[in-house]
């Protein structure tokens, strides 16, 4: 039995995306609920459909299947492309064949990335703001880029009050029914936020714009290319992704990676000195805990608080990709302090407050010492 079929969320649109419920990465991070690639499907009066985004080429036949499932999938007409990612567009050209359909619609930079991706020559360029009508239906464009690429647009249907809003509000939650009304929202909103700081985070600056244009339309759904669509919800996604969107802060963050366990021994004192100034501290420990998932409470952190052993003159490998992606997708840090264990000859220390004086952190307090 597929994982999902197609499901009917609004009159004459379907959710026929796919799901991959045991994947654990996307694009190298780590998930925990699964992986999902939404795509609609819009009917029009005419007999004829529009297609919104595509899947990953790896499910480009259950894409298939599930638009078959509506209508002949040669009645598919128009296909919007709102982002070029290949968790999106993989699946464009064996769609494209299939369905035969006559207009691709997307940006200017996507029309680029769809020709040297695919060989697509023949794509309808839209600016923001644009509106076509198909099958009696109006579909307006808005440009978001960088939202996650420069390529970026989402889909509104005036009307209907449904924005297919791509990557933004997305999660990485795989469930078997479409709507956030349908499953746990608690859960949704976690991975959104886990989803925000390990995919939108560095581009927070135009995400706050796109996200107030976006919540400016008048809304009944929001239908993201990843996880739940938000109905009853909006107001709720709304209000985190303003938040994380303006780097508001509510907590810190401990981390540490241990050889021996001589820096782990040490994570109390540290977190005894941390609560001195934060009440709220979330605590990872890298031997069995994912950077990913700290990156999720970094979004929302102003101190980080690190420890690291000394290993052969640097921090660990675990903590020196915690720190290079912290300088890639840039959490709203302003503090940082330090543990840790010396080694024979010390050198963590003094890379990581080079390191993260540098990112224009001010250090709070440092526990490493011979
Ligand atoms: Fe879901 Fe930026 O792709």
């Amino acid at each position: 039995m597929p994982y999902r079929t197609a499901q009917q969320i609004a009159d004459g649109v379907y959710a026929v995306g796919a799901a991959a419920p045991q994947a654990t990465r996307f694009h190298g991070y780590h998930v925990s609920q699964g992986v999902t690639f939404n795509a609609y499907l819009v009917a029009g009066n005419d007999g004829k459909y529009t297609l919104i985004d595509t899947v990953h080429a790896d499910h480009a036949q259950e894409l298939l299947a599930r638009i078959a499932s509506v209508t002949d999938p040669r009645n598919v007409e128009t296909i919007i492309v709102n982002h070029t990612e290949p968790d999106h567009s993989g699946a464009f050209a064996t769609i494209r064949k299939a369905t035969q359909a006559k207009t691709v619609y997307a940006t200017q930079a996507a029309a680029k990335f769809l020709q040297s991706l695919y060989g697509a020559t023949d794509v309808t360029v839209v600016k923001s703001g644009d509106e076509v009508t198909l099958g009696g239906r109006v579909y307006k464009f808005l440009c978001t880029p960088m939202v996650h690429w420069p390529d970026n647009m989402v889909t509104y249907l005036p009307a209907e009050q449904i924005l297919f809003s791509n990557d933004a509000f997305g999660q990485h939650y795989a469930t078997q029914s479409a709507l956030d009304t349908q499953n746990n929202v608690c859960d949704a909103v976690t991975q959104a936020q886990h989803y925000f700081a390990n995919i939108v985070m560095p581009y927070r600056t135009p995400a706050a714009k796109a996200v107030e244009a976006a919540l400016s339309l008048p809304l009944r759904m929001i239908a993201p290319s990843h996880g739940v669509i938000w109905t009853e919800n909006i107001g709720r996604i709304g209000k985190l992704y303003k938040a994380l969107c303006a780097g508001e802060t509510t907590c810190a963050t401990l981390v540490y990676d241990s050889m021996w366990g001589g820096t782990a021994a040490r994570a109390q004192e540290a977190y005894d000195e941390l609560h001195k100034i934060h009440s709220v501290i979330y605590t990872f420990d890298l031997r069995k805990d994912h950077t990913s998932d700290v990156m999720a409470k970094l979004a929302v952190s102003s101190h980080v608080c690190i420890g690291s052993p000394t290993y052969n003159g640097y921090p660990t490998p675990h903590i020196s990709t915690l720190v290079a992606e912290i300088e890639a997708l840039k959490p709203p840090l302003t503090e940082y302090s330090l543990f840790g264990t010396f080694g024979w000859g010390g050198g963590a220390a003094k890379k990581l407050t080079e390191k993260l004086d540098a990112l224009g952190l001010v250090k709070k307090f440092d526990l490493t010492h011979a």
